[in-house]
Protein backbone atom coordinates (compact mmCIF):
# COMPACT_ATOMS: atom_id res chain seq x y z
CA UNK A 1 0.00 0.00 0.00
CA UNK A 2 0.83 3.12 1.28
CA UNK A 3 3.68 4.53 -1.39
CA UNK A 4 0.87 5.58 -3.45
CA UNK A 5 0.62 8.33 -0.74
CA UNK A 6 3.77 9.86 -1.41
CA UNK A 7 3.18 9.42 -5.25
CA UNK A 8 0.06 11.54 -4.27
CA UNK A 9 2.26 14.36 -2.53
CA UNK A 10 4.53 14.83 -5.03
CA UNK A 11 1.90 15.08 -8.19
CA UNK A 12 0.29 17.57 -6.20
CA UNK A 13 3.63 19.58 -5.90
CA UNK A 14 4.20 18.90 -9.25
CA UNK A 15 0.69 20.01 -10.00
CA UNK A 16 0.43 23.57 -7.94
CA UNK A 17 4.03 24.12 -9.54
CA UNK A 18 2.31 23.87 -13.18
CA UNK A 19 -0.31 25.80 -12.22
CA UNK A 20 1.91 28.88 -10.92
CA UNK A 21 3.95 28.65 -14.10
CA UNK A 22 0.78 28.50 -16.20
CA UNK A 23 -0.38 31.31 -14.62
CA UNK A 24 2.73 33.31 -15.27
CA UNK A 25 2.72 32.24 -19.29
CA UNK A 26 -1.17 33.39 -19.35
CA UNK A 27 -0.09 36.68 -17.82
CA UNK A 28 -1.07 39.06 -20.84
CA UNK A 29 1.81 40.77 -22.06
CA UNK A 30 -0.12 44.19 -21.96
CA UNK A 31 -1.77 45.77 -18.73
CA UNK A 32 -5.18 43.71 -17.65
CA UNK A 33 -8.03 44.39 -18.92
CA UNK A 34 -10.92 46.35 -17.09
CA UNK A 35 -13.06 43.52 -16.49
CA UNK A 36 -10.21 41.33 -15.35
CA UNK A 37 -10.89 43.93 -12.40
CA UNK A 38 -14.24 42.29 -10.80
CA UNK A 39 -13.11 38.58 -10.56
CA UNK A 40 -9.94 39.46 -9.44
CA UNK A 41 -10.96 41.66 -6.81
CA UNK A 42 -13.67 38.88 -5.42
CA UNK A 43 -10.26 36.35 -5.14
CA UNK A 44 -8.11 39.18 -2.94
CA UNK A 45 -10.96 38.60 -0.42
CA UNK A 46 -9.32 37.65 3.05
CA UNK A 47 -11.78 37.33 4.68
CA UNK A 48 -14.13 35.62 2.03
CA UNK A 49 -16.71 32.67 2.90
CA UNK A 50 -16.78 29.74 0.38
CA UNK A 51 -20.61 29.49 -1.07
CA UNK A 52 -22.72 27.52 0.36
CA UNK A 53 -24.32 24.32 -0.88
CA UNK A 54 -27.51 24.34 -2.61
CA UNK A 55 -30.55 25.05 -0.26
CA UNK A 56 -32.14 21.77 -2.12
CA UNK A 57 -28.81 20.07 -0.12
CA UNK A 58 -28.64 21.66 3.17
CA UNK A 59 -30.09 24.81 4.85
CA UNK A 60 -29.13 24.67 8.36
CA UNK A 61 -26.30 27.39 9.49
CA UNK A 62 -23.26 28.05 7.72
CA UNK A 63 -19.73 29.21 8.58
CA UNK A 64 -18.66 32.83 9.20
CA UNK A 65 -15.30 34.04 9.05
CA UNK A 66 -14.65 35.87 12.81
CA UNK A 67 -12.19 38.71 11.69
CA UNK A 68 -13.02 41.46 13.60
CA UNK A 69 -9.65 41.04 15.75
CA UNK A 70 -9.32 43.04 19.35
CA UNK A 71 -7.69 46.35 18.27
CA UNK A 72 -5.81 46.38 21.37
CA UNK A 73 -4.12 43.56 23.29
CA UNK A 74 -6.84 41.57 26.14
CA UNK A 75 -5.77 40.61 28.92
CA UNK A 76 -5.51 36.72 29.76
CA UNK A 77 -7.18 35.85 33.02
CA UNK A 78 -4.97 37.36 36.37
CA UNK A 79 -4.91 33.92 38.27
CA UNK A 80 -5.48 31.36 35.10
CA UNK A 81 -7.15 28.03 36.35
CA UNK A 82 -4.46 26.07 34.02
CA UNK A 83 -1.38 28.01 36.47
CA UNK A 84 -3.12 26.61 39.57
CA UNK A 85 -3.37 23.52 38.29
CA UNK A 86 0.25 23.36 38.01
CA UNK A 87 0.49 24.95 41.18
CA UNK A 88 1.69 28.14 40.08
CA UNK A 89 5.28 26.55 39.04
CA UNK A 90 6.53 24.51 36.43
CA UNK A 91 4.05 21.84 34.49
CA UNK A 92 5.23 18.12 35.39
CA UNK A 93 4.24 14.57 34.43
CA UNK A 94 2.49 15.08 38.03
CA UNK A 95 0.09 17.68 37.49
CA UNK A 96 -0.13 17.79 33.83
CA UNK A 97 -3.25 15.47 34.17
CA UNK A 98 -4.79 18.42 36.33
CA UNK A 99 -3.46 21.05 33.82
CA UNK A 100 -5.13 19.49 30.97
CA UNK A 101 -7.96 19.36 32.58
CA UNK A 102 -8.18 22.93 33.84
CA UNK A 103 -7.42 23.77 30.05
CA UNK A 104 -10.61 21.76 28.83
CA UNK A 105 -12.72 23.30 31.76
CA UNK A 106 -11.57 26.77 30.53
CA UNK A 107 -12.77 26.37 26.99
CA UNK A 108 -15.40 24.16 27.70
CA UNK A 109 -18.35 26.63 27.66
CA UNK A 110 -17.75 28.31 24.32
CA UNK A 111 -17.05 25.25 22.76
CA UNK A 112 -20.01 23.30 23.59
CA UNK A 113 -21.90 25.76 21.86
CA UNK A 114 -19.64 25.39 18.63
CA UNK A 115 -19.98 21.71 18.92
CA UNK A 116 -22.99 20.92 19.78
CA UNK A 117 -25.44 24.06 19.20
CA UNK A 118 -23.92 25.73 16.22
CA UNK A 119 -27.07 27.74 15.33
CA UNK A 120 -26.76 29.48 18.73
CA UNK A 121 -22.54 29.95 17.40
CA UNK A 122 -21.23 33.66 17.16
CA UNK A 123 -17.48 33.30 17.32
CA UNK A 124 -17.44 36.88 17.63
CA UNK A 125 -19.30 37.46 20.26
CA UNK A 126 -17.71 34.50 22.34
CA UNK A 127 -14.39 36.13 21.39
CA UNK A 128 -12.70 32.89 18.92
CA UNK A 129 -11.16 34.84 15.84
CA UNK A 130 -10.32 32.52 12.19
CA UNK A 131 -7.31 33.87 10.21
CA UNK A 132 -7.83 34.77 6.28
CA UNK A 133 -6.57 33.30 3.10
CA UNK A 134 -8.33 29.69 3.43
CA UNK A 135 -11.35 30.22 1.58
CA UNK A 136 -9.89 28.21 -1.18
CA UNK A 137 -9.68 25.43 1.37
CA UNK A 138 -12.84 26.05 3.62
CA UNK A 139 -15.50 24.31 3.40
CA UNK A 140 -18.77 26.12 3.67
CA UNK A 141 -20.85 24.71 6.70
CA UNK A 142 -17.92 24.78 9.52
CA UNK A 143 -15.07 26.29 7.69
CA UNK A 144 -13.54 22.87 7.78
CA UNK A 145 -10.58 22.05 5.77
CA UNK A 146 -8.85 18.71 5.02
CA UNK A 147 -5.79 18.17 7.21
CA UNK A 148 -4.35 14.83 6.58
CA UNK A 149 -5.44 11.46 4.92
CA UNK A 150 -4.16 7.96 6.17
CA UNK A 151 -4.52 4.67 5.38
CA UNK A 152 -6.16 2.22 7.20
CA UNK A 153 -2.42 0.42 7.92
CA UNK A 154 -1.15 3.73 10.05
CA UNK A 155 -4.35 2.28 13.08
CA UNK A 156 -3.33 -1.97 13.31
CA UNK A 157 -4.80 -2.05 16.57
CA UNK A 158 -7.97 -0.93 16.54
CA UNK A 159 -9.64 -1.84 13.29
CA UNK A 160 -9.66 0.98 11.13
CA UNK A 161 -11.38 -0.48 7.96
CA UNK A 162 -11.20 1.89 5.68
CA UNK A 163 -9.12 5.20 4.65
CA UNK A 164 -9.84 8.25 5.91
CA UNK A 165 -9.65 12.21 5.73
CA UNK A 166 -9.51 14.47 8.24
CA UNK A 167 -11.11 17.88 8.40
CA UNK A 168 -10.17 20.46 10.62
CA UNK A 169 -10.37 24.50 11.61
CA UNK A 170 -8.48 26.44 14.22
CA UNK A 171 -10.03 29.58 16.61
CA UNK A 172 -7.91 31.79 18.31
CA UNK A 173 -8.97 33.14 21.31
CA UNK A 174 -9.30 36.51 22.26
CA UNK A 175 -5.64 37.18 23.81
CA UNK A 176 -4.23 34.88 20.95
CA UNK A 177 -6.21 36.96 18.37
CA UNK A 178 -3.35 40.13 18.90
CA UNK A 179 -0.92 38.14 16.71
CA UNK A 180 -4.30 37.64 13.81
CA UNK A 181 -4.67 41.56 14.34
CA UNK A 182 -0.62 42.34 14.40
CA UNK A 183 -0.02 40.55 10.86
CA UNK A 184 -2.92 40.56 9.08
CA UNK A 185 -5.34 43.51 10.61
CA UNK A 186 -6.76 45.31 9.39
CA UNK A 187 -6.22 44.84 5.83
CA UNK A 188 -5.29 41.39 5.56
CA UNK A 189 -2.78 41.92 3.03
CA UNK A 190 0.82 42.10 3.70
CA UNK A 191 1.49 39.85 7.18
CA UNK A 192 5.48 40.31 6.24
CA UNK A 193 5.91 43.48 8.07
CA UNK A 194 4.54 42.52 11.28
CA UNK A 195 6.67 39.30 10.95
CA UNK A 196 9.36 40.91 10.39
CA UNK A 197 8.62 43.31 13.62
CA UNK A 198 7.75 40.66 16.31
CA UNK A 199 4.06 40.52 16.10
CA UNK A 200 3.60 36.57 15.05
CA UNK A 201 4.99 36.49 18.52
CA UNK A 202 1.95 35.11 20.89
CA UNK A 203 1.10 36.91 24.39
CA UNK A 204 1.23 35.14 27.56
CA UNK A 205 -2.09 33.02 28.05
CA UNK A 206 -3.15 32.83 24.67
CA UNK A 207 -5.15 29.88 23.81
CA UNK A 208 -5.67 28.33 20.10
CA UNK A 209 -8.09 25.12 19.39
CA UNK A 210 -8.50 22.93 16.58
CA UNK A 211 -11.23 20.19 16.90
CA UNK A 212 -10.57 17.81 14.47
CA UNK A 213 -12.91 15.54 12.73
CA UNK A 214 -12.87 12.32 10.58
CA UNK A 215 -14.57 10.57 7.50
CA UNK A 216 -14.15 7.54 9.42
CA UNK A 217 -17.34 6.49 11.48
CA UNK A 218 -18.29 4.05 14.00
CA UNK A 219 -18.86 1.65 10.44
CA UNK A 220 -15.51 2.16 9.63
CA UNK A 221 -13.91 1.99 12.73
CA UNK A 222 -15.26 0.70 15.94
CA UNK A 223 -13.57 3.29 18.14
CA UNK A 224 -15.78 5.84 17.00
CA UNK A 225 -18.93 4.28 18.49
CA UNK A 226 -20.98 6.91 19.54
CA UNK A 227 -19.09 9.70 18.62
CA UNK A 228 -20.66 13.31 17.50
CA UNK A 229 -21.01 14.11 14.07
CA UNK A 230 -21.13 17.33 12.05
CA UNK A 231 -22.26 17.88 8.02
CA UNK A 232 -19.70 19.09 6.21
CA UNK A 233 -19.92 20.26 2.33
CA UNK A 234 -16.93 18.63 0.62
CA UNK A 235 -15.59 16.55 -1.68
CA UNK A 236 -16.00 13.25 -0.96
CA UNK A 237 -12.80 10.73 0.30
CA UNK A 238 -13.68 7.40 -1.88
CA UNK A 239 -13.03 9.96 -4.56
CA UNK A 240 -16.63 9.06 -6.36
CA UNK A 241 -16.75 12.79 -6.76
CA UNK A 242 -14.54 16.21 -7.41
CA UNK A 243 -17.51 17.71 -6.78
CA UNK A 244 -18.52 18.88 -2.84
CA UNK A 245 -21.33 16.22 -1.09
CA UNK A 246 -23.03 16.48 2.71
CA UNK A 247 -21.54 14.74 4.49
CA UNK A 248 -21.01 13.15 7.94
CA UNK A 249 -17.50 13.75 9.73
CA UNK A 250 -16.97 12.31 13.32
CA UNK A 251 -15.19 14.28 15.99
CA UNK A 252 -12.34 12.67 17.35
CA UNK A 253 -9.41 14.87 18.37
CA UNK A 254 -9.31 18.52 19.64
CA UNK A 255 -5.94 20.27 20.24
CA UNK A 256 -5.77 23.01 23.22
CA UNK A 257 -2.38 24.76 23.27
CA UNK A 258 -1.25 27.66 25.88
CA UNK A 259 1.45 30.04 26.02
CA UNK A 260 2.61 29.75 29.54
CA UNK A 261 6.05 30.91 30.58
CA UNK A 262 5.59 29.96 34.03
CA UNK A 263 4.60 26.24 34.15
CA UNK A 264 6.84 25.62 30.88
CA UNK A 265 9.49 28.31 31.01
CA UNK A 266 12.28 26.86 27.82
CA UNK A 267 9.81 26.90 25.18
CA UNK A 268 6.56 28.64 26.99
CA UNK A 269 3.94 26.36 25.47
CA UNK A 270 1.87 23.87 27.06
CA UNK A 271 0.33 21.43 23.77
CA UNK A 272 -2.39 19.48 25.03
CA UNK A 273 -5.08 17.28 23.15
CA UNK A 274 -8.25 15.41 23.86
CA UNK A 275 -9.33 12.49 22.28
CA UNK A 276 -13.04 10.35 21.91
CA UNK A 277 -13.24 7.54 24.24
CA UNK A 278 -16.38 5.60 23.57
CA UNK A 279 -16.06 3.43 26.63
CA UNK A 280 -15.86 6.95 29.04
CA UNK A 281 -18.78 8.05 31.07
CA UNK A 282 -20.75 11.03 30.22
CA UNK A 283 -21.71 13.14 27.11
CA UNK A 284 -20.21 13.61 24.35
CA UNK A 285 -18.08 16.55 25.74
CA UNK A 286 -16.97 14.39 28.64
CA UNK A 287 -16.16 11.53 26.74
CA UNK A 288 -13.45 13.66 24.92
CA UNK A 289 -10.92 12.71 27.52
CA UNK A 290 -6.73 14.01 27.69
CA UNK A 291 -4.44 11.99 25.27
CA UNK A 292 -1.67 14.14 27.26
CA UNK A 293 -0.31 16.89 26.88
CA UNK A 294 3.70 17.98 26.10
CA UNK A 295 5.83 21.51 26.93
CA UNK A 296 8.86 20.27 25.57
CA UNK A 297 10.57 17.86 22.99
CA UNK A 298 12.73 15.90 26.12
CA UNK A 299 16.08 16.58 23.77
CA UNK A 300 17.95 14.59 26.13
CA UNK A 301 16.11 11.70 25.77
CA UNK A 302 16.99 9.70 22.67
CA UNK A 303 14.31 7.19 22.26
CA UNK A 304 15.23 3.85 20.58
CA UNK A 305 13.26 3.90 17.05
CA UNK A 306 11.09 0.93 17.44
CA UNK A 307 10.39 1.46 21.45
CA UNK A 308 6.79 0.96 21.83
CA UNK A 309 4.66 3.12 24.56
CA UNK A 310 1.59 1.43 24.73
CA UNK A 311 3.80 -1.45 25.78
CA UNK A 312 5.66 0.95 27.54
CA UNK A 313 9.12 -0.02 26.82
CA UNK A 314 10.53 3.50 26.09
CA UNK A 315 12.86 5.52 28.47
CA UNK A 316 10.64 8.02 30.30
CA UNK A 317 10.14 11.41 29.31
CA UNK A 318 9.73 14.63 30.95
CA UNK A 319 8.42 16.74 29.16
CA UNK A 320 5.49 14.39 27.60
CA UNK A 321 2.75 13.21 29.83
CA UNK A 322 0.34 10.87 28.46
CA UNK A 323 -2.67 9.46 30.24
CA UNK A 324 -2.34 6.02 30.96
CA UNK A 325 -5.98 5.35 29.93
CA UNK A 326 -6.81 6.78 26.88
CA UNK A 327 -7.72 4.76 23.82
CA UNK A 328 -5.35 2.47 22.24
CA UNK A 329 -5.94 4.02 18.79
CA UNK A 330 -5.06 7.30 19.94
CA UNK A 331 -2.42 5.86 21.74
CA UNK A 332 -0.95 3.45 18.51
CA UNK A 333 0.50 7.00 16.61
CA UNK A 334 1.84 8.47 19.22
CA UNK A 335 5.14 10.67 18.15
CA UNK A 336 9.25 9.46 19.11
CA UNK A 337 9.71 7.51 21.93
CA UNK A 338 6.08 8.65 22.61
CA UNK A 339 6.16 12.16 22.56
CA UNK A 340 2.80 13.51 22.78
CA UNK A 341 1.01 13.54 18.88
CA UNK A 342 -2.60 12.54 18.25
CA UNK A 343 -4.38 10.10 15.67
CA UNK A 344 -4.70 13.27 13.45
CA UNK A 345 -1.05 14.24 13.22
CA UNK A 346 0.96 11.91 11.22
CA UNK A 347 4.46 11.28 13.44
CA UNK A 348 4.54 8.35 12.28
CA UNK A 349 5.72 7.14 8.54
CA UNK A 350 4.33 3.14 8.32
CA UNK A 351 6.52 2.98 5.05
CA UNK A 352 9.80 5.20 5.58
CA UNK A 353 13.51 5.43 4.45
CA UNK A 354 16.28 5.92 7.17
CA UNK A 355 19.86 7.73 6.20
CA UNK A 356 22.59 5.95 7.28
CA UNK A 357 25.54 7.25 9.06
CA UNK A 358 27.87 6.82 5.83
CA UNK A 359 25.18 8.62 3.96
CA UNK A 360 23.34 6.09 2.40
CA UNK A 361 19.85 5.03 2.99
CA UNK A 362 17.77 2.19 3.58
CA UNK A 363 14.22 1.60 3.93
CA UNK A 364 13.08 0.99 7.43
CA UNK A 365 10.98 -2.29 8.01
CA UNK A 366 8.25 -1.00 10.57
CA UNK A 367 6.53 2.05 11.87
CA UNK A 368 9.34 4.83 11.88
CA UNK A 369 8.54 7.71 14.45
CA UNK A 370 9.80 11.13 13.26
CA UNK A 371 7.62 13.77 15.47
CA UNK A 372 5.51 15.18 17.94
CA UNK A 373 3.28 18.08 18.28
CA UNK A 374 6.44 20.05 19.27
CA UNK A 375 8.93 19.32 17.08
CA UNK A 376 6.69 19.86 14.18
CA UNK A 377 4.95 22.75 15.18
CA UNK A 378 8.50 24.59 16.12
CA UNK A 379 9.33 24.51 12.59
CA UNK A 380 6.74 27.30 12.02
CA UNK A 381 8.71 30.10 10.62
CA UNK A 382 9.30 32.47 7.40
CA UNK A 383 9.91 32.36 4.55
CA UNK A 384 9.70 28.30 5.20
CA UNK A 385 13.08 27.19 4.86
CA UNK A 386 12.90 23.71 6.37
CA UNK A 387 10.24 20.75 6.23
CA UNK A 388 8.31 19.80 9.19
CA UNK A 389 9.64 16.40 9.70
CA UNK A 390 13.49 15.39 9.73
CA UNK A 391 14.25 14.70 6.49
CA UNK A 392 17.18 17.02 4.23
CA UNK A 393 14.51 19.55 2.48
CA UNK A 394 14.58 21.89 -0.92
CA UNK A 395 12.94 24.89 -0.20
CA UNK A 396 11.60 27.52 -2.24
CA UNK A 397 11.72 26.25 -5.25
CA UNK A 398 9.95 27.73 -7.95
CA UNK A 399 9.42 30.58 -5.92
CA UNK A 400 7.10 29.08 -3.75
CA UNK A 401 7.04 29.53 0.25
CA UNK A 402 7.47 25.45 1.13
CA UNK A 403 9.81 23.01 1.09
CA UNK A 404 10.21 19.00 -0.40
CA UNK A 405 11.86 16.60 2.39
CA UNK A 406 14.38 14.26 0.10
CA UNK A 407 12.36 11.15 -1.70
CA UNK A 408 14.40 7.68 -2.56
CA UNK A 409 12.99 4.54 -4.17
CA UNK A 410 14.35 1.67 -2.51
CA UNK A 411 14.80 -1.85 -3.88
CA UNK A 412 15.77 -4.37 -1.77
CA UNK A 413 18.15 -2.89 0.61
CA UNK A 414 19.20 0.06 -1.39
CA UNK A 415 17.95 3.34 -2.19
CA UNK A 416 18.81 5.61 -4.61
CA UNK A 417 17.15 9.22 -5.59
CA UNK A 418 13.61 9.39 -6.39
CA UNK A 419 13.43 10.01 -10.20
CA UNK A 420 10.05 10.19 -11.40
CA UNK A 421 9.20 6.67 -11.13
CA UNK A 422 8.59 3.86 -8.66
CA UNK A 423 7.19 4.45 -5.44
CA UNK A 424 8.88 7.56 -3.29
CA UNK A 425 9.47 7.36 0.17
CA UNK A 426 10.90 10.24 2.67
CA UNK A 427 14.14 9.74 3.42
CA UNK A 428 13.92 10.54 7.28
CA UNK A 429 17.43 11.47 9.28
CA UNK A 430 18.12 8.27 11.67
CA UNK A 431 16.18 8.94 14.91
CA UNK A 432 19.06 10.01 17.53
CA UNK A 433 21.52 11.73 15.07
CA UNK A 434 22.11 14.97 15.65
CA UNK A 435 20.97 15.76 12.42
CA UNK A 436 17.55 14.75 13.61
CA UNK A 437 17.81 15.73 16.66
CA UNK A 438 17.78 19.37 15.23
CA UNK A 439 13.60 18.74 15.34
CA UNK A 440 13.63 17.80 19.14
CA UNK A 441 15.37 20.89 20.34
CA UNK A 442 13.10 22.76 22.69
CA UNK A 443 14.22 26.38 20.63
CA UNK A 444 11.64 29.10 22.19
CA UNK A 445 9.28 30.61 19.81
CA UNK A 446 11.60 33.50 19.04
CA UNK A 447 14.37 31.12 17.44
CA UNK A 448 13.66 30.31 13.81
CA UNK A 449 14.94 26.76 13.18
CA UNK A 450 16.98 28.40 10.22
CA UNK A 451 19.12 31.70 10.66
CA UNK A 452 17.64 32.77 7.27
CA UNK A 453 13.95 33.00 8.52
CA UNK A 454 11.87 34.62 11.47
CA UNK A 455 10.34 32.83 13.54
CA UNK A 456 6.28 32.37 14.11
CA UNK A 457 6.50 31.14 17.69
CA UNK A 458 4.73 27.48 17.26
CA UNK A 459 2.11 29.17 15.08
CA UNK A 460 1.37 26.27 12.27
CA UNK A 461 -1.89 28.03 10.97
CA UNK A 462 -0.57 30.91 9.77
CA UNK A 463 3.05 29.47 8.95
CA UNK A 464 1.46 26.65 6.51
CA UNK A 465 -1.74 28.11 5.34
CA UNK A 466 -2.73 31.66 5.88
CA UNK A 467 0.39 33.00 5.01
CA UNK A 468 1.01 30.77 1.55
CA UNK A 469 -3.02 31.10 0.66
CA UNK A 470 -2.66 35.21 1.06
CA UNK A 471 0.61 35.10 -1.24
CA UNK A 472 -1.25 32.35 -4.05
CA UNK A 473 -4.27 34.60 -3.65
CA UNK A 474 -2.95 37.81 -4.55
CA UNK A 475 -0.21 36.48 -6.86
CA UNK A 476 2.40 39.00 -5.16
CA UNK A 477 4.68 36.47 -4.22
CA UNK A 478 4.29 32.68 -5.27
CA UNK A 479 4.88 30.53 -2.40
CA UNK A 480 2.61 27.83 -3.02
CA UNK A 481 -0.63 27.15 -2.89
CA UNK A 482 -2.95 26.56 0.48
CA UNK A 483 -4.09 23.10 -1.21
CA UNK A 484 -1.28 21.86 -0.79
CA UNK A 485 -0.35 22.88 2.77
CA UNK A 486 -2.26 19.44 4.00
CA UNK A 487 0.32 18.04 2.05
CA UNK A 488 2.55 18.70 4.98
CA UNK A 489 0.76 16.53 7.15
CA UNK A 490 0.78 12.94 7.33
CA UNK A 491 0.50 11.44 4.21
CA UNK A 492 -2.44 12.99 2.20
CA UNK A 493 -4.75 10.65 -0.03
CA UNK A 494 -5.99 12.72 -2.02
CA UNK A 495 -6.01 16.18 0.06
CA UNK A 496 -6.84 18.25 -2.84
CA UNK A 497 -9.73 17.93 -5.18
CA UNK A 498 -7.77 18.05 -8.14
CA UNK A 499 -5.95 14.88 -6.47
CA UNK A 500 -8.74 12.53 -6.47
CA UNK A 501 -8.47 12.09 -10.21
CA UNK A 502 -4.65 11.44 -9.99
CA UNK A 503 -3.64 7.80 -10.86
CA UNK A 504 -2.41 5.88 -8.13
CA UNK A 505 1.00 4.39 -8.19
CA UNK A 506 0.93 0.33 -8.22
CA UNK A 507 1.09 -1.09 -5.01
CA UNK A 508 4.50 -2.66 -4.47
CA UNK A 509 5.06 -5.43 -2.01
CA UNK A 510 7.07 -4.44 1.16
CA UNK A 511 10.56 -5.02 1.99
C1 LIG B 1 3.60 16.71 11.59
C2 LIG B 1 3.22 18.04 11.94
C3 LIG B 1 2.29 18.33 13.08
C4 LIG B 1 2.11 17.64 14.25
C5 LIG B 1 2.78 16.36 14.71
C6 LIG B 1 1.13 18.38 15.01
N1 LIG B 1 0.73 19.48 14.33
FE1 LIG B 1 -0.55 20.91 14.99
N2 LIG B 1 -0.49 21.79 13.16
C7 LIG B 1 0.29 21.40 12.10
C8 LIG B 1 -0.01 22.20 10.95
C9 LIG B 1 0.63 22.09 9.58
C10 LIG B 1 -1.00 23.10 11.37
C11 LIG B 1 -1.70 24.16 10.51
C12 LIG B 1 -2.81 23.48 9.78
C13 LIG B 1 -4.12 24.07 10.01
O1 LIG B 1 -4.33 25.24 9.74
O2 LIG B 1 -4.99 23.30 10.42
C14 LIG B 1 -1.27 22.83 12.76
C15 LIG B 1 -2.15 23.58 13.54
C16 LIG B 1 -2.35 23.38 14.90
C17 LIG B 1 -3.07 24.25 15.78
C18 LIG B 1 -3.61 25.61 15.41
C19 LIG B 1 -2.64 26.65 15.94
C20 LIG B 1 -1.39 26.88 15.11
O3 LIG B 1 -0.35 26.24 15.36
O4 LIG B 1 -1.42 27.70 14.23
C21 LIG B 1 -3.09 23.68 17.01
C22 LIG B 1 -3.74 24.23 18.26
C23 LIG B 1 -2.35 22.45 16.91
N3 LIG B 1 -1.90 22.28 15.61
C24 LIG B 1 -2.11 21.61 17.97
C25 LIG B 1 -1.38 20.42 17.86
C26 LIG B 1 -1.25 19.46 18.93
C27 LIG B 1 -1.82 19.63 20.32
C28 LIG B 1 -0.50 18.43 18.43
C29 LIG B 1 -0.15 17.16 19.10
C30 LIG B 1 -1.21 16.45 19.80
C31 LIG B 1 -0.15 18.78 17.07
N4 LIG B 1 -0.70 19.99 16.76
C32 LIG B 1 0.66 17.99 16.25
C33 LIG B 1 1.24 20.41 12.12
C34 LIG B 1 1.40 19.48 13.13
Amino acid sequence: MSSRLLMTTLSLTLFVACEGEKQNDNKPPEPPKPEAVKPEAKKLDPWAVPPPPPTSVYSGPLFAMSHDYPKTPVAPPADPPWRKASGGGLITTANAAAYTQALKDYVAADMKVLLYDYPAWNAGTAGWYNAPWLTSVREPIHGTYVGSSFTKEYFPLSGLTADMTTHVLVYYDDVAAAVLQGIWGPTGMDPVPGIKAGLAQYPEGSIIVKPAFTTASAATWPVLDGAMTWPIYAVPDDGSSTEPVLQNVTFFQFDIIVKDSVASPTTQWVFTTLVYDKNAPGDNWDKMVPLGAMWGDDPSVVSPQGCDPIKGDCPALSETWINPVAPVYAKETLGWGGRLSGPNDGSVDINAAVIQADGSVKPYNGRYAMSSCMSCHQSAEYPLQTFLLPSPSVCGQGGQDSCTPTLVTCEGETCTPFTGTGNPLVAYYDSGSADYMQWFMNRPGTQAMSSTATAMDYGMNNAFKAIPGWVAATGGKPVGHAHKLSDYRGHPKHAAAGAAAQPKAPEQPKQ
